[in-house]
């Protein structure tokens, strides 16, 4: 059983979808066993709390530094024995020595269809206001590894959802949730944890 760790930011639906997911069986390789949250604010850690599940807070700006902060991470997903990381709306960029560190361990759900709308500045809603803005008739979501480049990393899942006419920036990202992320992202999950799980057992 693969030990995951997830980072988080904000409302915490996609660690409920991965929470869900455990309950459910869709995960069954893998178990969340620590939450970090870069803010104290974010929901998403009262979901951990109500699955039982330990939850940090590590703040950059209380670190002093993006090494202090970054150390602190490390030094908490070490203590976890965490082989799988997992940025759930975690709305830091992450530096290339802490990328390598944890080379291939560390997967991101992006809510477009990479390479449209991503890199450095797009989050959030930024993301669908720009699909919105551009006009496509498509977007989605990608669960792709995380490397220095920030959305860069190799590709694992995609799924496109139509945009519709009338759509704002919250409709289209409750639709891309609802219908993409909430579930690519656990099914990567289970996909990486069972072939790491069946590589040991080799
Ligand atoms: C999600 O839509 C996620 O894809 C996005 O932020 C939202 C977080 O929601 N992530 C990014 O934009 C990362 N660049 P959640 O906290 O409810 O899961």
């Amino acid at each position: 059983m693969k030990r995951i760790c997830v980072l988080v930011s904000g409302g915490g639906t996609n660690l409920q979808a991965i929470l869900e997911a455990q309950t459910s069986g869709i995960i069954k390789s893998g178990r969340v066993v620590l939450v970090i949250s870069n803010r104290k604010a974010a929901y998403a850690l009262e979901r951990a709390k109500t699955a039982g599940i330990e939850s940090k807070v590590i703040n950059r700006l209380k670190c002093g530094s993006r090494e202090a902060f970054e150390s602190a991470l490390a030094n908490a997903i070490e203590a976890a024995h965490a082989d799988l990381i997992v940025l759930a709306g975690f709305m830091e960029i992450l530096s290339p020595a802490f990328t390598r560190r944890f080379e291939r361990r560390i997967i991101n759900i992006h809510p477009s269809l990479i390479p449209s709308f991503c890199g450095e500045g797009f989050y959030g809603l930024k993301v669908h206001e720009a699909a919105l803005a551009r006009g496509v008739k498509l977007s989605g979501a990608t669960v792709h590894y995380v490397n220095e480049i920030p959305d860069g990393g190799e590709i694992l899942c995609q799924k496109a959802v139509e945009v519709l006419d009338g759509d704002t920036p919250e409709t289209l990202q409750l639709r891309i949730m609802k219908q993409a992320e909430w579930i690519i992202l656990p099914e990567t999950i289970e996909k990486l944890c069972r072939e790491g799980t069946q590589e040991e057992t080799i």
